[in-house]
Order: C-alpha cells, then sequence, then structure tokens
C-alpha cells in the first residue's frame, strides 16, 4: 500500500485482486420462504426485507459499487392474492417517504424502472419526486425494479422502434444492439456485471434479459431478509475470480 494511500478497510485487505463490478443487480427473493420458516405471515418477511435492502445500499456504496439494481416487484407479482400486493406497495409507499431524505444526504442517485402506469398514482407521485431530487447526485446511482419485466421492456423499445422507422427517424437497417439499448429503460446504465440472487432459485424471472448477455451469476441459498454486507462482499469476492472472455477464446 502506497504511504499516502487511504487506509484499506480489512475486507478489501482480504479481497483477491481484481475488480469491483461495477453494476451489480439483485435478485431480492425468498421473503415469503423466510417468514414461513418462523411461522409469520408472508408481510413480516417482506417487512424484514426492507431492513436488508437498507443495509445492501449502504454496503454497495462503500464498496465501490456504481450502480446498484434492486428486483423489487415484477410485472407478474400482480398475481399475487391482493392483500399481498397491498402490503408491499404500502412498504413501498414507506420506504420512498423515509429513506429517500438519508439517500440524497449520501449523494445516491434514485432511479425506478418498470411499468408506472400499474402503480397507485400516490406512489408514481414519491418515486418522481425521489427522482428529481437526487438527480445530480453523483454517487451511487440506485435503481428500482417495480412492476419491472424484460420482455414488456423489450416489447416497448420495439414499439419505439416500430415509430421511429415509420417517422423517419431512424432507418430500418440502422438497428442494430445499440439502437435497441438505448430504448430499454436502463439505456442510462452499463449492463449488469453481476446478478446476485438469494433463495436458492437459479432463473432470472424476466429480470434484464437483454442486459444480462455476459452478466455472471451467483446465487447464494440464503433468503433475502438475512442478507448482510459480508454475503455482498463474499459474492465480490466470487466475481473477482471468473474469467469474463466475452467469447473470446482462452489464454
Ligand atoms: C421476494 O420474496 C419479494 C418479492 C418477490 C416481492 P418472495 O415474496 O418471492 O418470497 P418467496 O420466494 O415466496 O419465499
Ligand atoms: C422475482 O422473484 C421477483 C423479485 C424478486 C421481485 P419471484 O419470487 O417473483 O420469482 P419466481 O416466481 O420464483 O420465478
Ligand atoms: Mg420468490
Amino acid at each position: 500500500m502506497a504511504a499516502d494511500g487511504p487506509p484499506l478497510a480489512a475486507s478489501q485487505a482480504l479481497a483477491p485482486p481484481g475488480p469491483v463490478p461495477r453494476h451489480v443487480a439483485i435478485i431480492m427473493d425468498g421473503n415469503g420462504r423466510w417468514a414461513r420458516d418462523r411461522g409469520q405471515p408472508r408481510v413480516f418477511g417482506h417487512r424484514r426485507g426492507a431492513e436488508a435492502v437498507r443495509r445492501t445500499v449502504t454496503a454497495a456504496a462503500e464498496l465501490g459499487i456504481e450502480f446498484l439494481t434492486l428486483f423489487a416487484f415484477s410485472s407478474e407479482n400482480w398475481r399475487r392474492p391482493a392483500a399481498e400486493v397491498g402490503e408491499l406497495m404500502g412498504l413501498l409507499r414507506l420506504y420512498l417517504l423515509k429513506e429517500i431524505a438519508e439517500l440524497h444526504a449520501n449523494r445516491v442517485r434514485v432511479k425506478v424502472i418498470g411499468d408506472r402506469a400499474a402503480l397507485p398514482t400516490d406512489i408514481v407521485t414519491l418515486i418522481e419526486g425521489a427522482e428529481t431530487r437526487t438527480a445530480a447526485n453523483t454517487g451511487l446511482t440506485l435503481s428500482i425494479a417495480l412492476s419491472y419485466g424484460a420482455r414488456a421492456e423489450l416489447a416497448n423499445a420495439t414499439r419505439q422502434i416500430v415509430a421511429d422507422v415509420l417517422a423517419g427517424r431512424l432507418a430500418a437497417d440502422a438497428v442494430d444492439d445499440q439502437a435497441i439499448a438505448a430504448r430499454l429503460s436502463t439505456a442510462y446504465m452499463p449492463d449488469p456485471d453481476l446478478i446476485i440472487r438469494t433463495s436458492g432459485e437459479q432463473r432470472l424471472s424476466n429480470f434484464l434479459l437483454w442486459q444480462a448477455a455476459y452478466t455472471e451469476f451467483v446465487f447464494l441459498d440464503g433468503h433475502w431478509p438475512d442478507f448482510e454486507r459480508a454475503d455482498l462482499e463474499r459474492a465480490l469476492d466470487a466475481f473477482r475470480l471468473r474469467d469474463r472472455r466475452y467469447g473470446a477464446s482462452v489464454g
């Protein structure tokens, strides 16, 4: 360590060499099972899950991650019983009301991706307020995926491309990877380097299908409400040991 460099935190000193991923996305799964294991209603798990969100955002910023994207509610989660959807919307409302001031003080830029038209209007107002208030922040970019589905996102991008082609703004043969990526809700950030999913399931569940073309995956058995900074650090350690080849040959 250079004499004039900043002191290394213990975790950084022990971590294997290699880059910190710029963009980490997390499929926060297992709230219901966590609650069931404790004989509690599912909402109990969702409440504890919100606390894990708080810890994780702080840890991600401290660990030098630039973009953190959290899958909080999928377009398919609307199929859950109305009471559970109501509880989740209530928690979301509370999060937006209570956390934004502190996120803003910590220079976090808050963004929300997903189908806003499906959300209650007061939540849309809170989202717009949070995004506007934090827009110029230069710390961690926290993107919350709400009522998000990757297939709907791709269909939406396709509709925009068709409209642009029909209006003469875009040549049909200019439709390439970049033209599509630029019309996705994630256009403001790089593709995720790492996707973490808790709770043992090894699937994307309609999350970032396009953006995950070369993403590394870490699947954890623990449920989301138990997720700690140490779990994030271990996932980053696993990521550092991966050999990302993007289709090139080895050696
Ligand atoms: C994740 O936990 C939270 C949401 C999907 C909203 P789950 O509610 O999916 O919990 P499990 O998977 O049923 O245990
Ligand atoms: C994915 O979890 C969505 C979120 C974590 C918000 P689900 O629990 O909805 O996914 P499936 O149904 O197990 O695939
Ligand atoms: Mg689940």
